[in-house]
């Protein structure tokens, strides 16, 4: 099982309210040492990595923030997580950092800079999380564009941001490349460097990237959103998915899907990981770990839940007719927003006839829900009976932990769960985990710290025949 936490550097986790808690540390997000000590301790308990989500948005409504978001701190201001990483690499050794960077703004130049020079001071420990973005309006605003990009328009630009970024992190620096021979004067070879020419549809480039080749080349390749866009964009690109979990049976079929999918493009479908997202609230007893969850809930709210809705799909669910059907709702108000923003928050309502919810029975859901995965709450064999459950059922690869109460539930989890999970034989222990080799990509099961050959990246590998071009912008549909 592999197991990672989800983070935001921020007051608030997963589309809830629990930063003004006294439970809660997560008002010290502005502080390394908060960062650092949540680094040191999924070390030591043996997690995979600390994944950090991340967006240039905030919700609106209206065009504009809300004041509750404002007041609340509801998916409004955070910190750029990707500063936080090298000082986090040095207060670990072995864990890995995933973070999320949208596609939609920065050049693949300025990307593939930043993912290969971190993979250099994490020592090959870092995975760029591909999402095409939330909360797209605010984001189409503050970077002066005219309008917001459409949805499945967004996921040809990330296709074409990340086919670009692999032909740089692959494709210009052949192995050797790099000679560093202090006594003979010579850094690099220029005989082994190849320009790197890309015109497309979106992006040119012609060039040589700057950053030698870091212990993973290319990043491990993570990727958020569940549309059929996503699944599709997932299945080709992405090493590991993240994955929403609503129920079992639509995270089951959406995990076939992807994997079905990858096979379509000749990809092995169990080299793509899948990781749900799970809030789990143990404590040694059940009782206790109830009483912890109550705590959480009694904090959420209508106002809470709507606005970070709205963040996510444009859907400002408060001001549409309570009593209708969500579809029927959102068909009467016309908005043409509806489905650009996002499409797998709406999607996850929808019934397998096409039927969906009464709007306050989605507001009632998403009330300490957001855009949490699955909720699992008791004691110590309770969670691990329900992880492994869940594990069975959906075919996922393990967990992405959202806590309610940052720190605190991760220190109960690694401290009364991750030793059940171990006994269980759930989770290696650290010594079988360190003769895998020491990178990111290695340690969720591939077997180099490359990409795999059937990856469609490897196709841009750069070789001393592949002349002075590291391939046009068809070489990618070609290697598919
Ligand atoms: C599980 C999950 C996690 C996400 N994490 C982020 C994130 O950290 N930052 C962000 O800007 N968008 C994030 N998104 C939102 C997607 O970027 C956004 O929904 C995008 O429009 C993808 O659309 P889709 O969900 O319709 O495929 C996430 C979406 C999902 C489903």
């Amino acid at each position: 099982m592999h197991l990672g936490v989800f983070e935001v550097a921020a007051p608030q986790v997963g589309g809830t309210l629990s930063w003004s808690h006294p439970w809660s540390g997560s008002r010290h997000h502005r502080e390394l040492g908060h960062w650092t000590g949540i680094a040191r301790l999924l070390e030591d308990a043996g997690f995979d990595f600390l994944f950090f989500a991340d967006g240039y948005g905030y919700p609106t409504v209206d065009g504009d923030l809300p004041p509750a978001a404002a007041r609340g701190g509801l998916n409004f201001s955070g910190l750029d997580p990707v500063l936080l990483i090298p000082a986090l690499a040095a207060a670990t050794s072995r864990l890995g950092f995933v973070v999320t960077c949208s596609t939609g703004v920065d050049h693949p130049v300025a990307t593939a800079r930043r993912f290969g020079t971190l993979d250099h001071l994490t020592g090959g420990r870092v995975g760029w999380n591909v999402v095409t973005g939330a909360s797209q309006d605010a984001v189409a605003a503050l970077f002066g564009h005219r309008e917001m990009t459409a949805h499945d328009r967004r996921y040809e630009i990330a296709r074409e941001h990340v086919e670009l970024c692999l032909k740089l992190w692959e494709g210009c620096w052949e192995d050797g490349a790099l000679v560093e021979d202090a006594e003979a004067g010579v850094f690099a070879d220029p005989e082994r460097l190849h320009r790197v020419e890309h015109a497309g549809t979106h992006y040119r480039s012609s060039g040589y990237f700057t950053v030698p080749p870091s212990p993973q080349r290319t990043p491990v390749l993570f990727q958020a959103g569940t549309s059929t866009a996503g699944r599709e964009f997932a299945a080709s690109t992405a090493e590991c998915v993240f994955l929403q979990g609503t129920t079992p049976a639509h995270a089951a079929a959406n995990v076939a899907d992807i994997r079905a999918r990858a096979a379509a493009h000749g990809r092995d479908p169990r080299s793509v990981k899948v990781l749900v997202g799970a809030t789990v609230t143990v404590a040694a007893t059940a009782e206790l770990a109830r009483e912890r969850r109550a705590e959480f809930e009694r904090m959420q709210t209508d106002e809470v839940a709507s606005v970070i809705y709205a963040g996510n799909t444009g859907i400002d669910l408060l001001a549409l007719p309570q009593e209708l059907p969500l579809h029927e709702a959102l068909a009467r108000a016309a908005d043409p927003r509806v489905g650009q923003m996002g499409q797998s928050n709406i999607d996850r309502f929808r019934r397998p006839d096409g039927s969906t919810p009464l709007v306050r029975e989605v507001l009632a859901e998403l009330r300490g829900r957001g855009t949490r995965g699955f909720t699992v709450v008791g004691d110590p064999r309770e969670v691990a009976d329900q992880l492994e459950e869940l594990v069975g059922t959906t075919d996922v690869d393990g967990f992405l932990l959202e806590a309610v109460f940052s720190p605190g539930d991760h220190e109960l989890f690694c401290e009364l769960v991750v030793p059940e999970l171990r006994r269980r034989g759930r989770l290696p222990h650290e010594e079988e985990r360190a003769a895998g080799g020491g990178t990111l990509r290695e340690r969720l099961g591939a077997p180099s710290p490359r990409l795999s050959a059937d990856h469609p990246g490897a196709a841009f590998a750069a070789r001393p025949s592949a002349g002075p071009s590291a391939g046009s912008a068809a070489d990618l549909a070609a290697a598919r």
